[in-house]
């Protein structure tokens, strides 16, 4: 991963569940029926979140099957697993070192690999996507979850744009699936979403996706006056619409 997306997980490693999850357990919760019902796990299935981070969405996947592998680049964020489960098996890598081989999982073929927001960190996605597939048993799943080019987050113009130029096409992964051999099915779930104001403005000036650290100090407190501005409702309400790509190996 690029030095950037790395210092900014490593900056925001400590307090990233904070953010999105102990104030959006009922979002995880939502987000993990829809991965769990795609995935379709069977108790003893080899099962890698790839790109997983602090393992909020592996240990959904850890109540179905005995163990889940957590790879992750980032060490600040896999040091933030949670402790009690020793279901969950961390590996620092990257999807580039899984898919190359570079770094060998515990397991020669996996029964399902699951990437939540995480594949627009990879450069050359058809290549991972290549070795992801050749890495899938027979009837194995890859399930990439990612937000769609265009979002209705309640950000500043300049960082929808930036998001809509540098995000990838759902299409486009379910492209590089189908020449990875994969039978695929792309659908959508959207999520209604609301913070209050102070606490939406608190995250945007934390930088909690990583696409705002593309942007310096001053550019980021512009686009939060913006924000203010286009806002003055107490409570921010907008769709979160998440794209849900499933390959199958035949
Ligand atoms: C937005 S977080 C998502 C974490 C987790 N999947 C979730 O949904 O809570 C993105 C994660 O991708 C990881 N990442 C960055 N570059 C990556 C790469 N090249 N391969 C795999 N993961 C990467 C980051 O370290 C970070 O943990």
């Amino acid at each position: 991963m690029s030095g950037s997306t790395r210092d900014h997980y490593d900056r925001l490693a400590a307090s990233y569940d904070e953010i999105w999850a102990a104030h959006s357990e009922a979002f995880n919760g939502w987000m993990s029926e829809h991965i769990l019902e795609r995935l379709n796990l069977r108790a003893d299935d080899r099962v890698v979140d790839l790109g997983g981070g602090t393992g909020i969405f592996s240990a959904a996947l850890a109540t179905q099957v005995h163990e889940v592998v957590c790879a992750d680049p980032s060490p600040e964020m896999l040091a933030q697993l949670p402790r009690t489960s020793g279901a969950l098996v961390p590996v620092q890598a990257s999807a580039e070192d899984v898919a190359s081989g570079r770094v060998r999982l515990p397991y020669d073929h996996v029964d399902a690999i699951l990437i939540k927001e995480a594949l627009h960190h990879v450069r050359d996605r058809e290549a991972v996507v290549a070795g992801l597939a050749r890495l899938l048993a027979p009837g194995g799943r890859l399930l990439v979850v990612t937000l769609p080019t265009v979002i209705s987050y309640p950000l500043f113009r300049r960082a929808l744009e930036v998001f809509a130029e540098r995000q990838p096409d759902p299409a486009g992964i379910a492209g590089a699936m189908r020449a990875a051999g994969l039978t695929v099915e792309v659908t959508y779930e959207t999520y209604r979403r609301g913070f209050a104001r102070d606490r939406y403005v608190a995250m945007v000036r934390s930088r909690h996706m990583s696409l705002l650290s593309e942007f310096g100090d001053a550019e980021l407190e512009n686009g939060i006056r913006e924000i203010e501005r286009e806002h003055p409702e107490e409570v921010l309400e907008f769709d979160d619409r998440f794209a849900f790509v499933l390959g199958r190996h035949p």
